[in-house]
């Protein structure tokens, strides 16, 4: 009975919610993906985001095209349908890729540039904000500046978040 009481504490009114999947930007946007587990069984799947009025547009077009699109694998056809380097795009992309179990950041540790204590969630946000080379991610977050040792880094985080999906 207690065990019983306890599983309709855990279910919100028709879903289970089953695993969620974030991609943010420090402070400015963020996009989660919230998978589902519906009565039937099927996966259901919640999209919320803060952003600008482009960036919500973006996140409508997203929700419409996964409610007609109903298995985890469908996902990859958003990434086709949203290709740009908008900063949109670019963590659709980093969301979806976590949710297939295939994002692989090429630089794992928390602090890129040790010369200018730089850290790597900066150039990241940078580099989804529009800082498309190294040069401009220098000028924006004051990595590389010094005897360059982390350049090769920022530029492998360029390559691969601003990398086209197949
Ligand atoms: S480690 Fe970044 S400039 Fe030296």
């Amino acid at each position: 009975m207690r065990d019983e009481k306890l599983k309709s504490c855990l279910k919100t009114t028709e879903t289970t919610l089953m695993e969620t999947f974030r991609s943010t930007a420090r402070g400015r946007e963020e996009l989660c993906l919230r998978v589902n587990e519906a009565e039937t069984g099927q996966p259901e799947l919640q999209w919320t985001g803060v952003g600008d009025l482009r960036f919500l547009t973006s996140l409508g077009e997203v929700r419409e095209q996964s409610q007609s699109w109903l298995s985890l694998d469908c996902l990859r056809q958003l990434l086709t349908a949203h290709s740009s380097n908008s900063v949109f795009d670019l963590m659709l992309r980093e969301v979806v890729l976590k949710a297939l179990g295939e994002w692989e950041h090429p630089f794992p540790e928390s602090e890129l540039c040790h010369c200018r204590v730089v850290a790597t969630d900066l150039v990241d946000t940078a580099i989804l904000a529009g800082a498309h080379t190294p040069e401009r991610v220098s000028r924006q977050t004051n990595a590389s500046t010094q005897c360059g040792t982390c350049r090769p880094d920022v530029e492998a985080i360029l390559a691969y978040r601003l990398s086209q999906v197949d």
